[in-house]
């Protein structure tokens, strides 16, 4: 069966990956409705309000919220949350209340509505620390921190309620990298080019591990293509989706050549001794290229160097210091309850 669906639900759609997403959607014809604190970048869609686009200042945690939102909805994708393990430490409670028990609201709420579909956002970290070399969905899930071990429950609770009729599916994504328009500045490759750009150095605590990345431009095409795959390719099914695993020196040093090539300046990387995140884990995202034929179409160089054209367009105010490019300096600041 194809899919018929024409109005989407993007809760969590003003954040990082949700801005780049959001437009890509209404440029594809879907009508979407955004729900959403705007924690971070309140006018994110000040150039949209003419579109296909609704914006909901609301909260996934308010029943009434929810189901006003979901009216005349026919897919959602869920990537509201706290969405990294400092920001989730700051407040265990609230990360669970978001995380967690809003998920399973979100969820019961989309059942309820009669929705086609349902796209989760979970993340390659549920797999902890592994030996295997190349870690594949089938391993068993040692999610280390709160933040993945609620991703992890979460997948569980969307599983349980897929039916013929209500296509679940979730992705274990990488780390995200490259230029949105509600920017984060806490993620591997976007914090090593801040650094490079505006300090002239970066830092490498270890440097060997691994770490999966995919280009945020990749990751929004999936999601976006994800509503129209026929869902008995996509039914209750997790899958990886990650670029080429680089090395942490290795990312560092195509920050480092990139950067240098466009400013001119040099740049000093800073070898230091790990500390205590050692994680070094090498996803495999063959099953989704074989079930549904992705493959990312870009690497972090290009990630990079649209960071760079952003610094050199001054769209970002105060890169190493504003807080609302950092989750958990937005979170200690606005506590949120
Ligand atoms: N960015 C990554 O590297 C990455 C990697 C793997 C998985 N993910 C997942 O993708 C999703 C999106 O990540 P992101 O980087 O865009 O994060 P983000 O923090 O930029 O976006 C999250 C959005 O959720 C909103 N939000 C938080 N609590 C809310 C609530 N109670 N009600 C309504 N809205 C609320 C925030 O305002 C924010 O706009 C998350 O679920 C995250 O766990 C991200």
């Amino acid at each position: 069966m194809m899919s018929n669906i024409q109005t989407v639900l993007v809760t969590g759609g003003a954040g990082y990956v949700g801005s780049v997403l959001v437009p890509k959607l209404l440029k594809k014809g879907y009508r979407v409705k955004v729900l959403d604190l705007y924690l971070y970048e309140p006018n994110v869609f000040a150039g949209y309000r003419n579109s296909n686009l609704e914006e909901i200042h609301g909260d996934i945690r308010n029943d009434n919220t929810l189901s006003e939102a979901l009216l005349g909805v026919d897919a959602v994708i869920h990537l509201a949350c706290i969405s990294n393990d400092p920001s989730f430490e700051l407040n265990p409670e609230l990360g669970k209340s978001i995380n967690y028990d809003a998920m399973i609201k979100v969820v019961s709420h989309a059942r309820q509505a009669e929705v086609k579909r349902f796209i989760f956002a979970s993340t390659s970290s549920v797999y902890g620390l592994k030996q295997e070399e190349n870690i594949t969905e089938d391993l068993p899930l040692e999610p280390l921190t709160d933040y993945s071990k609620f991703k992890v429950l979460g997948e569980e609770i969307l599983m349980k309620e897929g039916a013929p009729y209500f296509t679940a599916v979730a992705i274990r994504s990488a780390t995200v990298c490259g230029y949105s328009p509600r920017m984060r500045f806490d993620l591997t490759v976007n914090i090593l080019t801040n650094h490079a750009w505006s300090k002239g150095i970066i830092t490498v605590f270890g440097g060997e591990q691994k770490r999966p990345n995919i280009h945020i431009e990749d990751i929004t095409d999936l999601y976006s293509d994800l509503l129209s795959h026929p869902s008995e390719k996509i039914h209750s099914k997790v899958f990886n989706a990650g670029a080429r695993n680089y090395t942490v020196s290795e990312i560092a040093n195509i920050v480092k050549s990139e950067v240098e090539s466009s400013s001119g300046n040099s740049v000093k990387v800073n070898h230091q001794e790990a500390g205590d995140d050692k994680r070094s884990y090498h996803i495999s995202s063959e099953k989704i290229f074989k079930e549904l034929g992705f493959k990312p179409k870009r690497d972090i160089r290009g990630a990079v160097s649209d960071l760079i054209e952003a610094f050199k367009a001054g769209k970002f105010e105060d890169s190493l210091n504003n807080t609302k490019y950092f989750n958990v300096k937005t979170m200690q600041e606005i506590k949120l309850k």
